[in-house]
């Protein structure tokens, strides 16, 4: 199998795009070549996310069309997914021929090997230090704008939620471990680093005998003078410690955006998922953040149709938005997820209902993000540059401090600086400007 051919494709979340670098960076390593043609790779990786049944059906109507091409290949499928339905995917679907969970992806040039003794291959256990030391030595240039797994895993049990199952509880790097990713990202033209954990404010080492969290990790990381900007993504609201809400004040090169996502504005709802949190709870640390820093933006995560959510419910949850004014977010639709708590709730409410709600929300989550963006019409703001197209050399990508993708176009910008531009039109997904 070696100089093969491989194509990676990841349907999850940011740590899942993460994961498929660090796939693509193994198989390179062991002699494999990338080919971005799904029809004519020798081997398939599909790295696959179980949150909401859509994502979990799309791979399946994937392998479909891979198996419309007769040319023989190896399949395999790994992420939330594989760890999530096991052993049952290999009856599911025979032309499976490696599964792999998210915490062992060290192990596929092994299992790809062994293939030729044993036809079917699946490792689902959890062994994610394991994972972690071996994943630190296979660093991958990434682009101006780079992700940094901090922290995985999750041992909050929200009611609806798969991700306690599929990558298993929480566990967080060591500082020199992404220390050391760091100082290789910035060599290789990293400007802005985003931390990832599925609770990446939960990150909690030690160094030296003494306990670091997320904050400390933000300050050693801004002392890289290559580093311009930091995030963070995702955060719940009850690992916001005053400390870390404090360095939005302090420390000038994290960025005044936050996601921090509240899923429900009704505390009775909150409570139903388990969330550990109840909407003055939340409120409090949005006026805490505004309080240090006016200027810092929040985003959410909505979950609308909830089993045994109501009409009122839901109203709660336009009200909070309304008022806290997210400048953008994601919204979705309650997805049964099998072995969850929740999935063994009744669910009166006909879906029919929860689309329109979806809508309304979304409606008004778009209007106010259209707000947001109009107020930088006629103005300067940074922008730090992270692509050029291919097809035009004149236009630029890039982002703002608060998220907001800009349109750019230019002959005398460079990749990796921050511009300060003057935004000349906009609608509520992007700004445009001329420079
Ligand atoms: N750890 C993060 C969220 C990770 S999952 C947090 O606690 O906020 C990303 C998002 O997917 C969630 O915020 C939630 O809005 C959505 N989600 C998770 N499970 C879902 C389900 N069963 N149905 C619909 N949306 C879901
Ligand atoms: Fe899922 Fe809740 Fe954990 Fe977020 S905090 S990953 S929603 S269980
Ligand atoms: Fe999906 Fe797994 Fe991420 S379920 S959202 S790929 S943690």
């Amino acid at each position: 199998m070696r100089h093969s051919t491989f194509f990676v494709k990841s349907y999850g979340c940011q740590m899942n795009i993460y994961d498929s670098e660090k796939i693509t960076t193994i198989l390179e390593n062991r002699g494999f070549k990338q080919n971005n043609n799904l029809e004519s790779a020798d081997l398939v990786v599909f790295n696959t996310c179980n949150i909401r049944n859509k994502a979990a059906h799309k791979l399946y109507s994937d392998i479909g069309r891979v198996n419309k091409h007769k040319k023989k290949r190896t399949i395999a499928v790994v992420g939330c997914v594989a760890q999530a339905e096991n052993e049952e995917m290999f009856k599911k679907n025979k032309s499976i021929d490696i599964i792999l969970g998210p915490q062992s992806y060290h192990l596929l040039p092994q299992m790809i090997d062994d293939l030729k003794q044993k036809p079917k291959q699946l490792n689902t256990e959890f062994i994610v230090n394991e994972k972690f030391d071996y994943l630190s030595e296979q660093k991958r240039q990434q682009g101006v704008s780079s992700y940094l797994t901090i922290q995985e895993g999750c041992d909050k049990f929200c009611s609806f939620c798969v991700v306690p199952y599929t990558r298993g509880p929480e566990y967080s790097r060591t500082l020199t471990s992404l220390i050391n990713e760091v100082n290789f990202l910035t060599e290789n033209g990293a400007k802005e680093i985003v931390l990832l954990g599925q609770n990446v404010n939960a990150y909690s080492a030690s160094h030296n005998g003494r306990k670091i969290s997320i904050s400390d990790l933000i300050e050693e990381i801004a002392k890289n003078e290559n580093v311009k900007r930091i995030r963070y993504t995702t955060s719940h609201p009850i690992n916001m410690s005053d400390n870390l809400i404090k360095l939005h004040s302090t420390n000038d090169k994290l960025m005044p955006f936050l996601h921090l996502p509240v899923q429900s504005g009704s505390s009775n709802i909150l409570k139903k998922m388990n969330r550990k949190y109840d909407v003055d709870f939340y409120r409090k640390i949005i006026e805490k953040l505004k309080a240090i820093n006016p200027k810092i933006e929040i985003s959410s995560d909505f979950i609308i149709g909830y089993p045994g959510e109501t009409e009122a419910d839901f109203k709660k949850t336009l009200d909070l938005v309304n008022e806290i004014k997210f400048t953008q977010s994601y919204s979705f639709i309650y997805s049964a997820r099998p072995g969850t708590k929740s999935s063994f709730e009744e669910d009166k409410t006909p879906l029919s209902i929860k689309k329109e709600r979806l809508l309304v929300l979304q409606e008004k989550l778009r209007s106010i993000q259209f707000e947001f963006n109009s107020t930088f019409c006629g103005k300067n703001v940074d922008v730090l540059v992270e692509n050029q197209s291919t097809s035009n050399p004149e236009y630029f990508f890039g982002r703002t401090p608060f998220m907001q993708s800009v349109y750019i176009k230019s002959q005398n910008i460079n990749l990796g600086e921050v511009k300060n531009v003057n935004i000349s039109t906009c609608n509520h997904k992007n700004l445009y400007a001329n420079c």
